[in-house]
C-alpha cells in the first residue's frame, strides 16, 4: 500500500501515457453518455477522457486523488473553455461519501484508476466499502461503469520491479523481502472478477456486464517507452533509493523486460495489460 497523490507528474503522464485515455472505446461505449447524463469521473488523471465524454453528456465532474493531476485537468478545461466540466480533488478510496452529494450524478465512471484506488486500501473489506460508497451516492437506476487493471495485469513488470528493488537494497546491505515491498511500496491491487462481483453484489448492485480481457498495450515513444512507463507509474517502488540507484534500477528493469515485452521488429514495447470492465446498476 502506498499513498501516491502528490507524486504524480502531469507532464510524465501526458508524454508517456497518452495511450491510457486513447484505448477506451469499449468502456466509453458501456457508459454510453447522453445529453441527459451528469457523470462523476473518479480517478480521471489528466482529464482528457472527462473532456471527451463531456461532448456527449450534460456534465462531467472530473476528479482525482492527486492535486497536481486535478490542477492539470482544470487548466485544460479552462484553456478549452469547456463549460460542462468541473474539477475537484476527491480520493475515491475514502472521500466519495463525504464529498459527493447523494443523487447528484446518475452515472459514475472510472478508467484505469480502480487498481490504484483498491491498492491504496488495506483490505478487501475496505475495497468493498469503497464500492458501497459509490452505490450509496447514486440515485435509483444509476450506473457504475469501470475499466481497471484486472488480476494478472502487467505480471512481467511486477516480477522485474520486485527483482530490481530487492537487488538495489541488497547492495545497500538491506534484505527487502517481497512482503516488505508489497506492504510499503506496491501501489496497485489487481482484483479478480470474482472479488469484483462479490463487492458489487454486496453493495446491492445488479451486474449488467463483468468481463476480463488480455489486451497487449503498446507504450508511447518507441525504445524509451518502458523507461517512461516506470518514471510515470513505477515511482513508488523506488522510494528510499538515491537518484543514482533509482536510475540504475529502472535501467536494470528495462533490460529484464526486453525478452518479454520488446518487439525488435516493430521497435516498440508491448506490455501484458489485463483489463477488468464492468457495468453495474443500482436498481
Ligand atoms: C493499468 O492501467 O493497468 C496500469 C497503469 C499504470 C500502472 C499499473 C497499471
Amino acid at each position: 500500500m502506498s499513498n501516491t497523490g502528490e507524486q504524480w507528474s502531469p507532464s510524465n503522464y501526458v508524454t508517456h501515457a497518452s495511450f491510457v485515455p486513447a484505448l477506451t472505446s469499449r468502456v466509453v461505449s458501456l457508459l454510453a453518455p447522453t445529453r441527459a447524463d451528469n457523470i462523476l469521473d473518479l480517478g480521471a488523471g489528466d482529464g482528457i477522457l472527462s473532456i471527451a465524454i463531456a461532448s456527449q453528456a450534460a456534465s462531467v465532474h472530473c476528479t482525482d486523488g492527486s492535486r497536481p493531476m486535478v490542477e492539470y485537468a482544470a487548466s485544460r478545461v479552462a484553456e478549452g473553455n469547456i463549460a460542462n466540466v468541473t474539477t475537484e480533488v476527491i480520493d475515491a478510496s475514502t472521500q466519495v461519501k463525504e464529498q459527493v452529494p447523494v443523487g447528484k450524478y446518475n452515472k459514475v465512471f472510472s478508467n484505469a484508476a480502480y487498481h490504484w484506488i483498491f491498492g491504496s486500501l488495506p483490505s478487501n473489506e475496505a475495497r468493498a466499502k469503497a464500492i458501497q460508497d459509490v452505490y450509496d451516492i447514486l440515485p435509483q437506476g444509476g450506473q457504475f461503469v469501470v475499466e481497471c487493471g484486472g488480476h494478472g495485469n502487467i505480471g512481467e513488470i511486477l516480477v522485474a520491479l520486485v527483482s530490481v528493488v530487492k537487488s538495489a537494497w541488497a547492495k545497500k546491505g538491506v534484505d527487502k523481502t517481497y512482503a516488505d515491498i508489497k506492504a510499503k511500496l506496491w501501489p496497485w491491487y489487481f482484483a479478480t472478477n470474482d472479488e469484483i462481483e462479490e463487492w458489487l453484489k454486496a453493495a446491492g448492485f445488479k451486474i449488467e456486464l463483468l468481463e476480463r480481457e488480455y489486451r497487449p498495450t503498446t507504450l508511447n515513444n518507441g525504445e524509451l517507452g518502458m523507461k517512461g512507463w516506470f518514471d510515470t507509474f513505477g515511482f513508488t517502488f523506488l522510494e528510499g533509493l538515491t537518484e543514482e540507484e533509482k536510475h540504475a534500477s529502472i535501467a536494470e528493469a528495462v533490460e529484464l523486460l526486453r525478452g518479454a515485452d520488446w518487439l525488435e521488429h516493430g521497435g516498440k514495447w508491448v506490455v501484458g495489460y489485463v483489463r477488468c470492465r464492468f457495468k453495474a446498476i443500482k436498481e
